[in-house]
């Protein structure tokens, strides 16, 4: 959805509603979950009112472990970049994992469960995973000299050494920028140059679909473009998946790429002292797509990211150290820092991480795993939940696991889908909690709390402890609250997960979540400063919100964030493309794809050469997620009077409905044109 105007936002979602997402019935958490969760205690919203803010933090932030404690809980001096806990001093690494040896020492931290079913899962203990992280974080400082405040980007699939590697990073007071393992070597080496990194940690290759992918050939490409960009690369550090031989064809540098298997040893049995750091120092950078093509570096502060991370983890996650948790995200993306690694793990707990996809070798792998492994808490998005079911609706039924709880995360999840989730997968006892937040935020904003709140269908349920937001209209007008009235949603106060920054850019950060509806932009005051999300929502009566999606040029692939811009660019980089246009299409399993529309420059003929070509450089530019559904050849582009490519015409186009009052186009017969073509009639 583009730039919804007030009208199009009521009228998608009162289409949505009517068609689809009717009120759903409301269903109780069990009492056996109830006896044993971590948070039963309502009184939680009132010790977390705005009267209470933000002094009521101080209970999350007591999760941890300080080397000093704080002494100003919310420093608004530079609003809208606040700073939580100032004058505290803490380390992530330790909170993480020293401080679970006395007590858990011999304890699952990381269970690892290759793709190939018949090698063996690899656990590491607290004890394990320490050794490793302290024996990477001196490999790191004397190999690399990398130091406190440098930035490191990582490009690395799901393997054990990938939380290693942060929890490395982050002991030093590094700050990691993690890549998705799926994103090209381009996207990746743009990422390295907009966070001047001068070392990339990546991976030989690893499984997929039963194929052992080549990843190192990334990091070849990624160093090529951060050059361009005047970035340099000195050092590739190159895990191997196995030690002995190596999973990529591609060479090695000489001086700059090390296998990090041939260092290693040299550093057996050291250790690194945690360093003792500011609360609001980043913790890390995590990429994501906005309006413009430029993806924005959005930076996590350790104090306050780390409280809230594990906070939710126990009271909406419900996660205790005995649990077996399994988030099937990818680390690569926030779901998987806040939720496999960090929050997770600051808790004691046991996570699990799966290498490849969930239906390899067959449908019933995923169940698998939770069988042999006793996973007792899962947590996974809306398009996996389709996949699964698609493949195999009734294999839940043949193993035989116990969930507990379940989560949905990332992308609206509809009733039905939904119901198979409970019913099915969750055999009609596991609570289930749909969470509501982004990679910006650093952990949920809306979720029910599992033992407190009854669950329902396709709604992500009230705001957490401590997240106040209301719903505005386009001009900020309050919308009554339970008006199930579509609008703008806006978080009025500031929150310890919050991003503080995008990196190197402030002002595109005031200017993009903020600016829209403050009136002061000298205020240091955090009301004048509602956070805006990007998202449309309502308000039900009873207080739960629906997330109709978002209201910029981002397209939620699969629960993964796609700027049409970043498409846009890279078809315009195939010779004979004039204009290029980028909608969301809907899509069974992964909720909206991108569907391209390309017009030619003179003297260019329409050819499936032309078509391959984009899906190509798409893929070399940016990765394979975001391959498109159809590549259409037009003549022209539906255009406002002003020259503006009418995107939400093409949208309806791509997606069957009406496409609405063009009579103001310059040129309307195009649209009954590329329609007759897109839709065949
Ligand atoms: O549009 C919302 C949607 O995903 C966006 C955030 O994407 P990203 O930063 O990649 O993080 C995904 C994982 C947290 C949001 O702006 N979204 C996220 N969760 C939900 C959702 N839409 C509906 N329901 C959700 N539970």
């Amino acid at each position: 959805m583009f730039a919804m105007s007030k009208q199009d936002a009521e009228q998608v979602s009162e289409a949505e509603i009517a068609v689809h997402w009717g009120e759903e019935k409301l269903i109780q958490p069990s009492p056996e979950f109830i006896a044993q969760a971590n948070m039963t205690d309502e009184k939680i919203f009132e010790r977390f009112s705005l009267e209470n803010f933000p002094d009521c933090f101080k209970e999350y932030a007591d999760l941890l472990d300080w080397y000093k404690t704080w002494d100003l809980t919310l420093d608004t001096s530079e609003a809208p970049s606040w700073k939580w806990f100032v004058g505290g001093l803490i380390n992530a690494s330790y909170n993480c994992v020293d401080r679970h040896l006395a007590q858990y020492k011999n304890k699952a931290a990381i269970i690892w469960v290759p793709e190939p079913e018949e090698e063996s899962h690899i656990v590491l203990t607290y004890q394990e995973l320490y050794v490793r992280v302290n024996e990477f974080a001196a490999l790191l400082s004397d190999k690399t000299g990398l130091k406190t405040g440098d930035r490191v980007t990582i490009h690395m699939p799901m393997v054990p050494e990938l939380p290693v590697t942060m929890l490395a990073c982050a002991r030093l007071g590094v700050i990691h920028s993690v890549v998705f393992g799926g994103f090209s070597g381009n996207a990746c080496g743009e990422r390295i140059a907009d966070s001047g990194s001068r070392v990339l940690i990546t991976m030989d290759g690893y499984y997929r679909s039963g194929k052992l992918l080549d990843h190192k050939v990334k990091a070849d490409e990624a160093v090529k473009t951060a050059n361009k960009e005047g970035q340099e690369v000195e050092h590739v550090l190159v895990w191997r998946r196995y030690g002995d031989r190596n999973a990529s064809e591609a060479p090695m540098v000489k001086g700059r790429d090390h296998f990090v298997d041939e260092l290693l040893p040299a550093y057996r049995g050291k250790r690194v002292e945690p360093v003792q750091l500011p609360a609001e120092a980043p913790l890390f950078l995590m990429y994501t797509s906005g309006t413009t093509g430029r993806p924005k570096g959005c930076q996590h502060g350790i104090g306050g990211y780390l409280a809230y991370a594990a906070a939710t983890s126990k009271y909406v996650q419900d996660i205790h150290p005995e649990d077996v948790y399994w988030c099937m995200a990818d680390i690569g993306w926030i779901t998987g820092h806040s939720y496999i690694v960090y929050g997770p793990l600051a808790l004691g707990a046991t996570s699990v991480m799966y290498e490849g996809v969930p239906t390899f070798p067959d449908a019933g792998r995923a169940w698998r795993i939770a069988e042999q492994l006793d996973v007792n808490i899962f947590h996974t998005a809306p398009t996996t939940i389709r996949m699964l079911r698609k493949a195999g609706p009734d294999e839940p039924a043949k193993y035989n696991y116990n969930f507990k709880h379940m989560t949905t995360v990332g992308e609206p999840i509809e009733p039905a889908v939904w119901r198979w989730y409970h019913e099915v997968v969750g055999k009609g006892k596991a609570v289930i909690v749909d969470t509501y937040w982004q990679t910006e935020t650093g952990g949920f904003l809306c979720s029910t709390m599992p033992a407190i709140h009854p669950m329902k269908a396709g709604s992500a349920g009230p705001a957490v402890p401590g997240i106040h937001p209301k719903i505005l209209d386009e001009d900020g007008n309050e919308i009554p609250r339970g008006a199930n009235k579509a609008g703008i949603l806006i978080i009025q106060n500031p929150w310890p997960g919050q991003f503080q920054t995008i990196w190197g850019d402030q002002e595109r950060y005031v200017e993009t979540y903020y600016a829209k509806f403050n009136k002061d932009p000298k205020s240091k005051d955090w009301r004048d400063w509602p956070y805006i999300p990007g998202d449309a929502a309502m308000e039900a009566e009873d207080g739960y919100f629906r997330i109709l999606g978002r209201m910029d040029d981002v397209i939620n692939v699969a629960g993964h964030r796609l700027g049409t811009k970043e498409l846009e660019s890279a078809c315009l980089m195939v010779d004979a493309i004039a204009e290029a246009s980028v909608v969301p299409v809907n899509d069974e399993i992964k909720g909206k794809v991108p569907d391209i529309y390309i017009s030619l420059k003179p003297g260019f003929e329409a050819s499936d050469e032309i078509k391959l070509a984009v899906v190509k450089t798409i893929e070399e530019s940016i990765g394979k997620i975001a391959r498109p559904k159809n590549v259409w050849i037009v003549p022209d582009m539906p255009k406002t009077r002003s020259g503006k490519i009418m995107r939400r015409v093409l949208a309806s186009i791509s997606n069957n409905q009406d496409v609405g009052d063009i009579t103001t186009l310059a040129n309307p017969d195009i649209v009954e044109e590329v329609r007759r073509m897109v839709q065949g009639k």
